[in-house]
């Protein structure tokens, strides 16, 4: 599917909205709610089995990524600030919540995300975070590279502001 252009546009949905999605331990999705169909404007059947950077946005750092899945794959919910980039060009913000779904085992058998509105103080300071870890990414000599300076970039920040990143993600 081609990638949109981003529009610059923003989209909102109601506080009282959930944006609900689960995917298989690759990152394909293999369920969407209707909110998730209504914000993106991709259908039911254009989502599922599709990878989930279908929605990615080019404004966010592939460390908010990196950090996603190592926490994830480390059996922990992840919470973080993401924008998305819907089917045709706009984006919208969220605030994820992030979590492994297990089997009767115990074994993960895939991940759920729901999303709620973001708050707008909170999108302004965490843009204005993954701008830097961006322009540090694009400065880097491979995929890898960009993660790791980016990720120091980032723990540097925080460290630099005296918290933990989920603290930080859950009170600012
Ligand atoms: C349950 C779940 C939900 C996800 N939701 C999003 C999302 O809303 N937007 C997004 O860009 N990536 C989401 N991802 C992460 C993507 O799988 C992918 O890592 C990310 O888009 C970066 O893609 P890339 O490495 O191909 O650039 C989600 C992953 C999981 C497991």
């Amino acid at each position: 599917m081609a990638r949109p252009e981003p529009t610059g546009i923003e989209r909102t949905f109601n506080e009282s909205d959930l944006i609900v999605s689960k995917t298989d331990l690759n990152g394909r999705i293999t369920y969407v709610n209707r909110t998730f169909c209504e914000v993106s404007g991709y259908s039911e059947a254009e989502a599922l089995g599709q990878p989930h950077s279908l929605i990615r946005h080019p404004a966010m750092p592939r460390a908010a990524f990196a950090l996603m899945w190592d926490t994830l794959r480390a059996g922990k919910e992840f919470f973080g600030y993401v924008v998305n980039l819907c089917k045709n060009g706009d984006h919208y913000w969220v605030l994820a919540h992030v979590t492994p779904s297990f089997d009767s085992q115990g074994e993960v058998i895939g991940y759920h995300s729901t999303r709620r509105v973001p708050d707008r103080h909170a999108v302004v300071l965490i843009e204005a975070i993954y701008a830097d870890l961006l322009a540090k990414e694009q400065g880097a000599e491979s995929k890898a590279a960009a993660v790791d300076a980016s990720l120091e970039l980032f723990h540097a920040t925080l460290a630099q502001k005296g918290v933990a990143y989920d603290e930080f993600v859950l009170t600012i």
